[in-house]
């Protein structure tokens, strides 16, 4: 394994070995096992496999989130040492991507971005396209890798290389659980322990959201779920959606299986994202 701090070192060296196929996981690090099944997938697909660490401030609204986002740089490269295969580590500065004022650039992506994750997080997906954009342009990899756990983030990516015609294929990955259902996600690490013992909660209630749906109208399951939240204060409901999955639109009937919930949720000061097939 190598870990390169500059673009220009790490263009270098790839420049010398010709890899014929590159796959990059872009992360923002604290990796874990959802991280992990990424990097494996990658390097089952690829001769070399770039994966970025980076937590990029454009993506983030609120500066406390930024300033807590959890960081573990030494414990990440530990992890990805225990694989076997050809990886790169990307661990820039800003500077390295960034030019000042950091800023985002601007996309359009309609009615994708103005829903769920869009409409809770001011500008969210504008920071994620902006840095996605930068790493697909300085990495140059054939294929990436992104994890369904950001299911919007997932589609966003998609319309963001069609949009941009740029030349990378887009692989998603399944959801990694907790043995207890919960997704597995680096914000976990922030739950205080009463917190941590509650949140597999959200996945059940996916679950039983999902059970209702032979004999309960999407409208009908939404008021049960922030029904079933109003009895459960501990955790603040943000939304719970159910959407066709190609166009994140909310949906007002079952088409068979192409709906996806999604669900987003504060337990204390952390949030956290799920989704599953509808
Ligand atoms: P991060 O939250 O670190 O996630 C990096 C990748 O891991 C994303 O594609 C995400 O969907 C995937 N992932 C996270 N948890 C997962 C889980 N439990 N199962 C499967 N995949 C999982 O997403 C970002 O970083 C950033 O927005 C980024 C794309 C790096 C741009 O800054």
């Amino acid at each position: 394994m190598r870990v390169f701090y500059q673009k220009s070192e790490l263009n270098a060296s790839k420049n010398k070995i010709l890899a014929k196929s590159i796959g990059l996981v872009p992360t923002m690090g604290a990796l874990h096992k959802g991280h992990i099944m990424l990097v494996k997938r990658a390097l089952e697909d690829n001769e070399l496999v770039l994966v970025s660490i980076f937590i990029n401030p454009t993506q983030f609204d609120n500066p406390e989130d930024l300033k807590n986002y959890p960081k573990n740089f030494e414990s990440d490269l530990q992890k990805l040492k225990k694989l076997k295969g050809n990886i790169w580590v990307y661990a820039p500065k800003a500077s390295d991507l960034y030019s000042e004022p950091i800023t985002a650039k601007l996309f359009y992506f309609g009615s994708l971005e103005s829903t769920m994750e869009g409409a809770n997080r001011k500008d969210h997906f504008q920071g994620v396209a902006t840095i996605v954009q930068k790493l697909f342009e300085v990495l140059e990899p054939t294929s990436a890798y992104f994890g369904e756990k950001d299911f919007q983030q997932l589609k966003i990516v998609i319309a963001l290389v069609n949009q941009e015609k740029i030349p990378v294929k887009i692989i998603p990955c399944p959801i990694i659980r907790h043995s207890d259902g919960l997704a597995m996600s680096s914000r976990n690490k922030l739950l205080n322990p009463k917190h941590r013992a509650m949140a597999p909660i959200i996945y059940e209630t996916l679950q039983k959201a999902s059970a209702l749906k032979e004999k309960h109208s999407p409208v009908q399951i939404e008021s049960w779920v922030i029904d079933f939240f109003e009895l459960h204060p501990e955790f603040e409901l943000e939304y719970f959606t159910i959407a066709d999955a190609e166009s994140l639109q909310k949906t007002s009937i079952l088409n068979g299986t192409k709906n996806r919930a999604f669900i987003a949720v504060k337990l204390g000061h952390v949030r956290l994202i799920d989704n599953v097939k509808f």
